[in-house]
């Protein structure tokens, strides 16, 4: 049989390395992703333009409609709604999508984007 110390070593050794686990295995939700690929230049607070304008309400509302932003010519032009279409869209592509965009970002991989946009879309 093992010494009592040796025992508890083991299991402590177990459970660590099964919170390890966890830990790792449980992917980013889209709010820390959106902190990590968007907060850089986007709030998400009414009102709070950075580099890039507030997404507070984004999802569903028309392109270019932020009170006191100063868009490129070509997304205030560009006169679509941010469904989740054209969010992943123009996430995945921005200037392939409303050409003339000052967004320039590197996209995201999908499923980070399809995380971002149903935490914009769990914010309405
Ligand atoms: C390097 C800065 C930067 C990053 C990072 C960035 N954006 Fe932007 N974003 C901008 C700028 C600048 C604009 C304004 C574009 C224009 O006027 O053409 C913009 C505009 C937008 C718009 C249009 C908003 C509106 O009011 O019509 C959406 C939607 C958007 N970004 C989503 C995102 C998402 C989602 C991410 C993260 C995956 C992201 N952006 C990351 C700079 C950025």
């Amino acid at each position: 049989m093992y010494p009592s110390f040796l025992k508890s070593a083991i299991i402590a050794l177990v459970l660590s390395s099964a919170a390890g686990l966890s830990a790792a295995q449980t992917p980013p939700n889209g709010e820390t992703l959106f902190r990590q690929r968007c907060g850089s230049c986007h709030t998400v607070q009414a009102g709070q333009n950075r580099v890039g304008p507030s997404l507070h309400g984004v999802f569903g509302r028309r392109a270019g409609a932020v009170a006191g932003y100063s868009y490129s010519p070509a997304l205030t032009a560009w006169g679509q709604n941010w469904t989740a279409v054209n969010l992943e869209r123009y996430v995945a592509g921005a200037r392939a999508t409303v050409p003339g965009t000052k967004m320039s970002i590197v996209a995201p991989p999908p499923a980070q984007r399809t995380e971002i946009i149903r935490y914009l879309q769990s914010l309405r």
